[in-house]
């Protein structure tokens, strides 16, 4: 099906470092209180392009999946943080409120795999990124911006990778 809205952006990756690389861009613009959504099954790159983001935005810490302690937090040479929050194993929107959102979103940005396990949980504004196996090494992803500051995230994205078109 073709995408006509252009607020979108579908990017093909074919490789682990290109994957990393989109992270890096998108990771140079997030700040205090951005929510970012990782959607996509096991092994579609979630964590990988974590590691982009979190290189792009300035982490100090290794990069590692947080799927048994839910929430990993990440240091800055500033006092500022980033989450990399899990909710493989997360099932209700109680379980999203006990993590405090709006705490973590005060401190930094939060990026999160498996959101569509918490989607009632989730801020009105958001990226939503959703990551397709296409092949061994290719993966498709769909950026999805919701609220004013992501689209123009996105477009100055679409810029550095495309030029002006
Ligand atoms: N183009 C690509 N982009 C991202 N990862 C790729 C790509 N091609 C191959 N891979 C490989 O696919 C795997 C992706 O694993 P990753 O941990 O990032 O997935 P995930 O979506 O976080 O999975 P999980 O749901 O288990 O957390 C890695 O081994 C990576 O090297
Ligand atoms: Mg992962």
């Amino acid at each position: 099906m073709p995408i006509l809205d252009n607020r979108l952006f579908e990017f093909f990756s074919y490789s682990p470092d290109q994957t990393r690389r989109l992270g890096i861009h998108l990771g140079r613009y997030l700040s205090t209180g951005d929510m970012v959504c990782l959607e996509g099954n096991l092994g579609s790159g979630k964590t990988t392009l974590v590691q982009g983001i979190a290189q792009g935005w300035g982490v100090l810490d290794p990069v590692s999946s947080p799927t048994y302690v839910i929430v990993n937090e990440y240091r800055r040479a500033d006092a500022q943080r980033m989450y990399h929050m899990d909710a493989y194993r997360l099932s209700s929107a109680w379980d999203a409120e006990i993590l405090d959102f709006d705490r973590m979103l005060v401190q930094g940005p939060i990026v999160i795999e498996w959101p569509e396990r918490i989607r009632e949980s989730l801020p009105e504004h958001h990226l939503w990124i959703k990551l397709t196996f296409t092949g061994m090494e290719h993966r498709a992803m769909l950026l999805t911006p919701s609220g004013i500051c992501f689209e123009s995230m996105i477009e100055n994205i679409r810029r550095k990778l495309y030029g002006e078109f």
